[in-house]
């Protein structure tokens, strides 16, 4: 750890530490959790509060009564998918501005975060792997680095001695320019937020193909659904008439990480991606 520390040092200027998200985001990972003193944090930031709300009332939930408070949701839901939505609900704050540097419109970013989660958690249920809530909360913050290191990318681009040069993956142009990536700023990020390894680690190795963290499996979960994700093209809201041919990616013969039963499932795993998107969509149209 080195260069990442510089950029996350002014971080509390650049984001407003979410403290309640956080404390939310750290009781949902505790197995010993108290729901009621969960709903009584959550209410203490309106924000989050009101991101819950409409999550629980989105069309992705399918209920009939409207939903109107955290107490609500926790008794209609149930605690692992009050889990969930808290734990979106406190992400969604975190990156809904623009990163121009990494040509992300507003909202982009909690899009594409959003739709690896959703992959995520589905290539994580086929793959039998019990606990997939570190899976869920490390695929949504998998690209926090980049609303970090948005405006010192701009910079170096355009102080940038060499405007010829090619780059091969944005990676390689981060640790050129910048002398880091928004993986491992990322990881150190939420290492200073104090979120567990199991999190962590997946955002800070979410681009590495190779090593002992790329093979844990949590890893490669998330650096499989993000690299589909991108490959699918989701940008922001999916279109209506959008199209992805499983076939014809798979006869690209890309290198992917292995992750059980996915190869054989990957059909189902992406018809079923895309029912999922497009339920917890319909509400941000
Ligand atoms: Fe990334
Ligand atoms: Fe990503």
């Amino acid at each position: 750890m080195g260069t990442e520390k510089k950029y996350i040092k002014d971080v509390d200027r650049l984001i407003p530490r979410p403290d309640i998200a956080l404390e939310v985001l750290q009781m949902a990972h505790d197995t010993q959790c108290s729901i009621p003193e969960m709903a009584h944090r959550i209410e203490m930031d309106p924000n989050l509060t009101a991101n819950m709300l409409r999550l629980a009332n989105s069309a992705y939930y399918g209920h009939m009564r409207e939903i109107k408070s955290v107490k609500d949701i926790i008794l209609r839901l149930g605690l692992e998918t009050v889990k969930i939505i808290a734990i979106t609900g406190a992400s969604a704050g975190l990156m809904k501005s623009p990163q121009q540097a990494y040509n992300l419109d507003p909202g982009s970013l909690w899009h594409h975060s959003h739709a690896t989660a959703i992959l995520s958690t589905i290539i994580a249920k086929y793959a039998k792997i019990k606990e997939f809530g570190s899976i869920y909360t490390a695929s949504l913050l998998h690209d926090i680095g980049k609303v970090i290191l948005n405006r010192p990318l701009q910079l170096a681009i355009s102080n940038n001695k060499q405007p010829g040069r090619k780059f091969s993956s944005l990676i390689e142009l981060e640790q050129c320019l910048l002398d880091t990536d928004h993986a491992k700023v990322g990881m150190a990020l939420l290492q200073k937020w104090g979120l567990p390894d199991d999190v962590t680690i997946p955002v800070g190795f979410h681009h590495t193909q190779h090593g002992k963290e790329a093979e844990q499996i949590n890893v490669r979960v998330v650096t499989l659904a993000n690299f589909l994700v991108e490959s699918i093209g989701i940008r922001s809201i999916l279109p209506e008439n959008f199209t992805f041919n499983v076939q014809d990616f798979i006869d690209q013969n890309q290198e992917l990480p292995e992750v059980p039963s996915f190869q054989e499932n990957m059909e189902k795993i992406i018809d079923e991606f895309f029912y999922q998107l497009n339920q917890a969509t319909k509400l941000a149209r």
